[in-house]
């Protein structure tokens, strides 16, 4: 089975812990669209009762395409389950998020769920953070003072462009990866990000994931 297989495989398995009734987040990425997918088509057939929570304006358009209701997060009080993608998830359970740019509203959203699942890929789980290179969402306005402080900080910053421009994310802001190569201490290096003026948010997600369901050459896997 080749990554999309595995992604698709996870997205299915995932669809089943949503219940009728229920408000669900959607996370963001490819391996989230497959579980979108299958999601619309289970509301569709079974008539399900589920309201949306969107972390992207892609995945709230896809949800949309597929008849889903999407609510903001702002009109509902708790999502009941939240389920996302990751790009690295370690042994302890924590993970970066935010190579599709979608950290910041994956974290609001991870925070205001009883319960969050991550669905990933086996290349996914590693034994230590950092060989995937961290997301920040910067403000734009002093950005270039921000990266100065990374730089000096010894994190090897590079801001994520594309076609000579800066990536924006959803609510406007830019992106810096930080090219660690491992993560020692996540939990003291997330304090110094959440301390840094100018950093909107960081992609280190730690204590968050309830459930991870990862896609095996031999099947599902729940891991958590
Ligand atoms: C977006 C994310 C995604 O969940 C993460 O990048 C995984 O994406 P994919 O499923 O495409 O590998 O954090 O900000």
């Amino acid at each position: 089975m080749d990554q999309n297989a595995l992604k698709q495989m996870v997205g299915q398995e995932a669809v089943k812990y949503v219940e009728d009734g229920m408000i669900v987040g959607l996370g963001s990425g490819s391996t989230v669209q497959y579980m979108v997918d299958a999601l619309g088509k289970r509301v569709q057939e079974e008539q399900m009762d589920i309201v949306c929570v969107a972390t992207s304006n892609k995945t709230e358009d896809q949800a949309r395409a597929l008849g889903m209701t999407v609510k903001s997060i702002d009109e509902v009080d708790q999502i009941d389950l939240t389920i996302d993608g990751a790009d690295e998830i370690s042994k302890d359970f924590n993970g970066i998020k935010g190579g599709g740019a979608a950290h910041l509203w994956e974290k609001i959203v991870a925070i205001n769920s009883r319960r969050n699942m991550w669905i990933v890929d086996e290349s996914k789980m590693v034994d230590q953070l950092g060989a995937f290179p961290l997301p920040l969402e910067v403000i734009p306005f002093g950005s270039s003072h921000v990266f100065e402080k990374l730089e000096q900080l010894g994190f090897h910053p590079e801001f994520r462009m594309r076609d000579g421009k800066h990536v924006l994310t959803d609510s406007k802001n830019y992106l810096i990866d930080l090219h660690l190569g491992k993560i020692d201490h996540p939990e003291t290096l997330a304090k110094q990000l959440d301390s840094m003026v100018g950093v909107v948010e960081h992609g280190l997600f730690l204590g968050i994931v309830d459930l991870v369901i990862v896609g095996t050459q031999h099947g599902v896997k729940t891991v958590k």
